[in-house]
């Protein structure tokens, strides 16, 4: 077998605000990957344009990505913070892939149902390939890991499709050119720790979303004091008391999610939460839950507003990491090209 050297990739859509699930669920974990590997962090802004958005809006919130990216412990010069726009080599790969993968495959996509809805002949049609994209982001860099949050893990199935199906496809010219037996590697997934799926604050039954109407669903990385602790205040619970032991959070939902946060944040287990509160009733956790999310995200809230007061910096950032990003993706994607057949200046 050909031999991938680890490195990971990740991204972030740059719409809507982010919030405590991404930070939980995705950003954490881009933080502590720093220490064990070659990090890609990409703001997908062409995903982003798959539903409409705001022209200014998008750069303000391409830009927000960006901060709280650096804010949280992102270190952009050691690792790679970039825009994935300005990589030309994600759209250029996209377009094999869209080649190489099939319409039923996109059409089983969960994110795809839900963010279509009814009208599905009305979605865009980078609605439909986003998961196309999504691979080309991944494989242009030949990325073995991958950290997300739950949902996304239909969507790395099918990264691992996409690359399996193209080093069957093109085995003969993949060894004809010198690429041994696999191009591209089967990528895995990292979704770990104690909150890989963040509920809303309304309902422990739906995830918490950037999309959500309610604000009061979710806390935001740039919420205040004030706000935190108002919104974990009004936060749907049960009438019980916590449960001393974890199989007690079978059925309840909201004191499972709320438990989680208060693992996550602490980087204890739910049990060792549950140690420390069962038999508490939420009016007392809730308040403590609420000082230990201002204690973690009222920081990099006041880090992010600070970066996004220099947007000429944050765009340095991002050009920089754009230019390491496509020294990368280049040679990759000539690679491609050559193993598909296409003709290239050299
Ligand atoms: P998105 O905002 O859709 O670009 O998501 C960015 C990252 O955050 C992805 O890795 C998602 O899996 C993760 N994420 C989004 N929402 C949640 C949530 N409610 N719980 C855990 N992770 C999440
Ligand atoms: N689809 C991801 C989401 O909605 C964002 C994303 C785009 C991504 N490209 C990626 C995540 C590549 C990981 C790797 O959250």
């Amino acid at each position: 077998m050909t031999e991938f050297q680890p490195r990971v990739f990740s991204g972030v859509q740059p719409t809507g605000n982010l919030h405590l699930g991404n930070y939980l669920g995705a950003i954490v974990n881009f933080v502590a990957l720093q220490q064990s590997h070659d990090c890609i962090y990409c703001v997908v802004d062409m995903h982003a344009i798959t539903v409409w958005q705001d022209p200014k809006e998008l750069s303000r919130q391409i830009r927000e990505v960006t901060a709280a990216f650096v804010a949280a412990g992102i270190d952009p010069v050691k690792h790679i913070v970039f825009n994935q726009s300005q990589v030309s080599a994600h759209a250029e790969l996209a377009w094999i892939f869209n080649c190489v993968a099939r319409i039923g495959w996109m059409n089983r996509m969960t994110q795809f149902k839900d963010k279509a809805g009814k009208d599905k002949e009305n979605a865009s049609l980078g609605l439909l390939a986003y998961p196309s994209l999504m691979a080309a982001d991944i494989l242009a860099y030949k990325a073995t890991h991958v950290p997300v949050g739950e949902d996304q893990k239909q969507h790395l199935e099918l990264t691992r499709d996409i690359a399996q199906k193209f080093n069957n496809d093109y085995a003969e010219s993949i060894a004809e050119h010198g690429f041994g037996d696999a191009f591209f590697p089967l990528t895995e997934p990292l979704i770990t720790g104690p909150a890989t799926r963040i509920m809303s604050l309304r309902d422990g039954t739906k995830k918490m979303s950037k999309s959500d109407p309610s604000d009061y669903s979710r806390i935001n990385l740039t919420d205040d004091a004030e706000a935190i602790a108002t919104k974990i205040r009004k936060a749907k619970t049960d009438a019980d008391a916590l449960p001393g032991e974890t199989d007690g959070l079978k059925g309840r939902p909201e004191a499972d999610n709320l438990v989680g946060i208060y693992a996550a944040l602490s980087g204890l287990s739910k049990q060792d939460v549950l140690n420390q509160f069962g038999g508490q009733q939420f009016s007392a956790f809730k308040p403590a839950l609420a000082d230990l999310a201002v204690e973690k995200l009222g920081p990099i809230g006041a880090e992010m507003r600070r970066l996004m007061a220099d947007p000429g910096h944050i765009d340095q950032i991002l050009a920089n990491g754009a230019l390491r990003a496509d020294a990368i993706a280049r040679p990759i994607l000539d690679g491609v090209k050559d193993v598909v057949g296409f003709i290239r200046r050299k």
